[in-house]
């Protein structure tokens, strides 16, 4: 796991959508894992930029995004559906077909998790990229989520729809349920980069450098994977 550490959240952003860049020059038809939280916007935002200054192409890009509320329609405007089209897809060229969101609609929604896993098991994802959760989750893989676990629909924590309530008028509005890659999905992915800046992230950043590898501590899992590049600001960094 490689850190690297930047001054704030502007060079986060624009380190990572620097690597992801290369990645989809040298690889148009790369195949993207994505995540969403406040955290990833701003590599968003330069992947847009970069596009229109007709330096990438989405054109043959496939995606396939880490969960997605359950009990949410689609449409709603904290549908993680909602969320990727309003801070990416409608902004690129990317073929909606190539778009992949763990979809929580319909009343099967252990049908829902095998058909994403099955399709998670025919892709290769080249990057995923990540936040954390203060309480080390990525995706939405809870503390204690088993490390071979695959895509499933996960009860969230109570810190984590807390942490969540920003974007909701309420906590009673956030949803208990989500679906989820598992983390044996995640790490499937042949590079993995995961993104943390702020303050709210420095405990869990300091877990994840200097803690052990523990089913407690979702993020743990990632110091086995051959290629993870890890980039914090400052303020993330602050208690390492
Ligand atoms: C959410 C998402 C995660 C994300 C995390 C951090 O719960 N499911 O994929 O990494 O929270 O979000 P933020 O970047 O807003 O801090």
């Amino acid at each position: 796991m490689k850190v690297i550490k930047v001054k704030n959240y502007q060079q986060l952003s624009e380190i990572a959508s620097v690597m992801v860049s290369d990645l989809l020059v040298l690889k148009p038809d790369a195949t993207l894992g994505l995540a969403t939280g406040s955290t990833p916007i701003g590599l968003y935002q330069h992947l847009i930029n970069k596009y229109q200054k007709h330096k990438i192409s989405f054109k043959n890009v496939k995606t396939y995004n880490l969960d997605e509320y359950c009990d949410l329609p689609k449409n709603h405007q904290e549908s993680y559906y909602t969320f990727m089209h309003k801070n990416l897809f409608d902004h690129v060229d990317i073929n909606e077909e190539n778009i992949h969101i763990p979809s929580s609609e319909g009343d099967d929604l252990e049908k829902r998790c095998e058909e994403y896993n099955s399709m998670l098991n025919r892709a290769t994802i080249d990057l995923q990229v990540l936040g954390i959760g203060s309480n080390g989750h990525i995706g939405f893989n809870e503390p204690n989520t088993p490390f071979d676990q695959e895509t499933f629909i996960v009860k969230l924590t109570e810190k984590t729809r807390i942490d969540n309530q920003r974007f909701f008028n309420s906590l009673d509005e956030v949803p208990h349920y989500a679906i989820t890659m598992g983390i044996k999905n995640i790490m499937n992915a042949k590079q993995i980069l995961l993104l943390a800046s702020g303050k709210s992230k420095a405990e869990a950043i300091k877990t994840l450098v200097t803690g052990e590898i523990t089913e407690k501590f979702p993020a743990s899992i990632l110091k086995k994977h051959p290629n993870v590049i890890v980039i914090i600001d400052e303020e993330a960094a602050s208690l390492i």
